[in-house]
This record gives structure tokens, C-alpha cells and sequence, in this order.
């Protein structure tokens, strides 16, 4: 008996209980791997006040000194007093970016702090709601003019750095003008894993630095250059920055799992069909995985109190199963 779960995904009922998981390897099967996210897809959003200096366009080694910038923005005096409520009344027009303070101190013309003017403060406000003391909707003009505060604006210049800017930002001024900016990526632990189309290749290290930069817990990244090995399923790949380690740790489905990522087959984007695959079987079944990789199905299947027999041509990926069996404590359930 036989029941087909998905295209590429089946399980196999015997007569006698056993279950098996193969693989069938159809062309297509490469489809389900990484795809990359093109940055002309996503909303354009300040890129007018966040648009780095144009003398960066075609760096290739990434120098950050050279995205800071001072931008001129508008702002309201605010007598310190009554800042949290007059800030709360103007939350829709202020300046919103994360890293950057809202709330300034004033300056006195030698731009340095005025300890005179130190029962006001100064709220930035976004250029592209407020051009001029009348920008004020109704809301907020009703409230500044209940809180006695004058609807002037003054201008503050505002010092943005490289700290400032979104990866989409920094690449978008970088990259030759009119060409897809891609900065997505698949996350295998600590590694980023991308997939750079040929125009990108000459920025490929300074891509690689931006992605660690802007990406907490990321301290590699690598480019497949290579198409899928069609047996293994593996690839080749270069590292673009950071360190060299390729041995992952990943938590899927509330199990662990170490590989050597530039060894052996891992796709995140897989989570779900490893967790419904598993969700069918039942405490008792017996498994049989076929080409079980590192053990995606296998682990947490004899974790819900299967007995498994799990199988791989590579000698690698069967190694690294039978570190993830005893790293999750089940290697006694698996053979
Ligand atoms: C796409 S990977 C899938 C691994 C795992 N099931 C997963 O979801 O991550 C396919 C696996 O099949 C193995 N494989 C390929 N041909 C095989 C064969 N003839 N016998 C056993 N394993 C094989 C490969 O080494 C690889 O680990």
C-alpha cells in the first residue's frame, strides 16, 4: 500500500507497519531551494532623506566613513516640562527610525550644546510630513496650541551615519544605478547563505559585510557558485565575509541539529514539510528514511517514539545523523 503525501515527499504504509520516507528526485526538486528576495520588490520608503552620498556608488571594498552624512530636517522647541505629552500628540509627524533619537538636545551656533537652553528640547520631525509651520494637521496643531508650545519650525542638522542606513539603503547607492539591488538570504544558523546574480559578483564582499552588519547573529555569509549537486544535493560555495566556519547549529521544529553546512543538504525553507511529514505518523510506527540527510525526519520521529531505520549514500550526511541522534538522545530508537 502506498500513499502519496506530496510531489517530491512520500510515505510508504506496509502491511506490516513499517513506514518509509523517500525522495523522489524530479528536476523540479531544486525549486524548493533558496530564492532570493530582488530589493526593487520592496516600498521604497526615505529613500530621500536616507540616501547616502553619492560618491559611494561602485565601492567595492566597503569604507562606512564614507556614508555619513549631515541632513537637514525640520524640528519643533518643546519646553522640557511638557516633552512626553507634546511628543505623544505629535508621534505621527516625528521623525521615526530606529537608532536614531527623536528627542535632541538644542545647539547654540557653534553646534555645540547650549546649557542655557536646557529647559527645551528639540523634536525632529519627518520631512515628508512637515515641510513648514502649516504642515500641522488639525490633530496636531490643536494639541501644540493646547500645550502653549509655538508652531515654529526650525531646521536641526542631523549628523546619519552608515549605523543609520538599511542594507536595502547602502546597496541600492553602491550598485550600478537601475539594476536589482538583492539583499535576501536563507539563515542556516549563523551562516547567510545568498545566492548573487552575475552584476552583483564585483560587490560580493562588501554585500557580505553589509548583510553581517545589518544582521545580528550573522557572522558568515556565503554564495552558492555552483548549480545543486544532483545526487547529494549539496553545492559549492564561496565565503564572502566573515569567518570560515561552516558548522551550523539549527533549531527546527524544537530540534537541534550540527552540520557542516558547505558538506551537506540543508533548507530551511523545509520546516514545514518536515514537521507535517512527522505529524503522520504515530508512537509504535516503524520509519524507514531513505535518504535522511542529517535527520530532519528521522530525529524527531523516533522522538515521538518511533523506531527508525535511516539510510544515506554519503557518508558525511550519515555522519552528521548519527552526531544530530546523539545530540537529541535518540540514537538508541534509530538504526
Ligand atoms: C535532498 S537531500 C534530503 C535530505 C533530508 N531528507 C532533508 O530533508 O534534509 C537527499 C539526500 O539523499 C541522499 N541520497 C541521494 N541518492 C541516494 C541513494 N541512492 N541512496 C541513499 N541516499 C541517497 C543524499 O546524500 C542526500 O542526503
Amino acid at each position: 500500500q502506498c500513499r502519496i503525501i506530496k510531489d517530491h515527499f512520500s510515505v510508504y504504509k506496509l502491511p506490516t507497519t513499517p513506514l518509509f520516507i523517500t525522495r523522489d528526485f524530479s528536476p523540479d526538486c531544486s525549486s524548493v531551494v533558496h530564492s532570493q528576495k530582488a530589493m526593487t520588490d520592496q516600498p521604497q520608503t526615505d529613500l530621500g532623506l536616507y540616501k547616502p552620498p553619492q560618491t559611494v556608488r561602485g565601492m567595492t571594498e566597503l569604507d562606512r566613513a564614507a556614508f555619513s552624512q549631515t541632513v537637514s530636517v525640520p524640528a519643533i522647541r518643546i519646553p522640557t516640562i511638557i516633552l512626553n505629552k507634546v511628543v505623544k500628540s505629535l508621534k505621527k509627524v516625528a521623525l521615526q527610525r530606529p537608532g536614531l533619537k527623536r528627542v535632541v538636545e538644542e545647539h547654540n551656533e557653534d553646534g555645540n550644546k547650549d546649557s542655557s537652553k536646557g529647559e527645551h528640547r528639540l523634536l525632529l520631525l519627518d520631512p515628508n510630513s512637515i515641510t513648514s509651520a502649516d504642515s500641522f494637521g488639525s490633530e496636531e496643531a490643536e494639541a501644540l496650541k493646547a500645550y502653549g508650545v509655538a508652531q515654529e519650525i526650525q531646521k536641526y542638522q542631523l549628523k546619519l551615519t552608515y549605523e543609520n542606513l538599511k542594507s536595502e539603503e547602502i546597496l541600492r547607492a553602491v550598485l550600478p544605478e537601475g539594476q536589482d539591488v538583492t539583499s535576501g538570504f536563507s539563515r542556516v544558523g549563523h551562516i547567510a547563505h545568498m545566492n548573487l546574480r552575475d552584476h552583483q559578483l564585483p560587490y560580493r564582499k562588501l554585500i557580505g559585510q553589509v548583510i553581517i552588519d545589518k544582521n545580528p547573529g550573522v557572522t558568515c555569509v556565503v554564495n552558492k557558485t555552483n548549480t545543486i549537486d544532483s545526487t547529494y544535493r549539496n553545492f559549492q560555495m564561496e565565503v564572502l565575509a566573515g569567518e570560515s566556519n561552516m558548522v551550523a547549529k539549527v533549531r527546527e521544529n524544537g530540534v537541534l541539529y550540527e552540520f557542516d553546512f558547505s558538506l551537506v543538504y540543508w533548507n530551511p525553507r523545509l520546516s514545514t514539510e518536515h514537521e507535517r511529514i512527522v505529524s503522520l505518523l504515530q508512537r509504535g510506527d516503524t520509519v524507514v528514511d531513505v535518504f535522511a540527510g542529517v535527520g530532519p525526519f528521522v530525529i524527531p520521529a523516533a522522538r515521538r517514539g518511533c523506531e527508525v531505520v535511516a539510510n544515506d549514500l554519503n557518508l558525511e550526511y550519515f555522519c552528521w545523523l548519527q552526531h544530530n541522534a546523539k545530540l537529541n538522545k535518540v540514537d538508541r530508537k534509530i538504526t
